[in-house]
């Protein structure tokens, strides 16, 4: 008979089940979703009132977006997530190492390409698997972790379906050795200073002295290299940035013609940050039924939907140790486009 743990009588795990292996806890309980759909909508009231006019990132994700941002990263334009990849697959082995036996946490589960390189690297090393995806979607979440849970036999998964914020605010002590936190993509660069100073203030108190955080950033380049990851041949990210639109006709009742706008994206060196715009091709009144809003747009008037923020490795790494965040080691691609950065919490 099989133990309640799994282990042997010698202390190896024995593979369960996928259903004795997976968990998924719901921090964003129905009323907490109750809540924030209720109060949603006020930060488009918010960013389209003011000027110039902006647009809150996150509504790029509804089912249509999430697909084209998958496409986005397999674009031949953009670099950013095959440098990162590439990266990942020569520092792995390294990253198991320095770290130990540990508990493997991502922020924003995405493609799980990325996931499977690192597991496999603590696998070679004999370390048990255990994953622990933070996503606010529940439908990624699960997908993903079933997928990974059938190629992993011994791996365990404890999904939490949540904002990253509150799951940073919630996480207990690792059942492991030590926790890593994953946040890969270069998806810091979306948070503006501000909003990385509060990010990381959040990463510190979720991490014990000795735990890891693992970070991928992409880098300042040229423009040359930089615009066209944001405005590839094929105009997919140009339908992913007016599908914001689209999404915001469906969830608000809103009347945008997204025949009267444009993708608009360049690189402003002197912020160092890709900002991405919708433009709009002539004067026009756009109506948002659900929130009762009416905007009122210029010819050639733009909207910011979103930055991307290019970084300096050297100050990274001086920032994050101002945080708390010792960097243990640092990669990069021979180009030095892309960079990892393995940080550990000291005490
Ligand atoms: N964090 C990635 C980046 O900044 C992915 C991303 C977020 C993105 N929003 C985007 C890519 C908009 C293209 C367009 O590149």
């Amino acid at each position: 008979m099989q133990s309640p743990n799994n282990l042997t009588s010698t202390g190896i795990r024995k593979p369960g089940t996928t259903e004795e292996r997976l968990r998924i806890e719901h921090l964003l309980s129905p009323t907490a979703l109750l809540e924030t759909e209720l109060t949603l909508g006020s930060d488009i009231v918010s960013g389209l009132s003011e000027s110039p006019k902006s647009l809150p990132p996150r509504y790029f994700y509804d089912d249509r977006g999430s697909m084209l941002f998958e496409r986005i990263c397999e674009l031949p334009e953009y670099y950013l997530t095959r440098t990162e990849a590439a990266i990942l697959r020569r520092c792995a082995g390294e990253i198991a190492e320095l770290t130990g036996e540990c508990e493997i946490a991502e922020l924003g589960s995405g493609s799980s390409t990325k996931t499977r390189i690192i597991l496999d690297a603590y696998s070679e090393l004999g370390c048990p698997l255990r994953y622990l995806p933070i996503d606010v979607s529940a439908g990624i979440l699960e997908s993903s972790a079933r997928e990974l849970l059938a190629d992993y036999p011994s791996l365990e998964v404890h999904g939490l379906v949540s904002t990253y914020e509150l799951a940073l605010s919630k996480l207990t002590p690792s059942p492991l050795a030590a926790r890593m936190i994953c946040f890969l993509g270069s998806t810091l660069g979306n948070l503006n200073r501000q909003e990385c100073d509060v990010f990381f203030s959040q990463i510190a108190g979720a991490l014990q002295a000795g735990d890891f955080f693992l970070l991928g950033i992409d880098l300042h380049k040229s423009k040359e290299v930089l615009e066209p990851a944001y405005s590839d041949a094929q105009g997919v990210t140009s339908e992913f940035n007016l599908n914001m639109l689209r999404h915001l006709n469906w969830r608000f009742e809103g009347n945008f013609d997204t025949s009267q706008f444009e993708h608009w994206a360049f690189y402003n060196e002197v912020q160092r940050q890709i900002e991405m715009h919708l433009r709009s091709l002539g004067e026009q009144t756009v109506y948002l039924r659900a929130l009762d809003l009416s905007v009122e747009l210029g010819a050639g008037e733009t909207i910011l939907t979103e930055i991307s923020r290019k970084f300096d490795l050297d100050e990274m790494q001086e920032y994050l140790e101002g945080r708390g965040l010792v960097p243990v080691r640092v990669w990069t691609d021979p180009q030095r486009w892309f960079g990892v950065l393995l940080c550990q919490r000291l005490s």
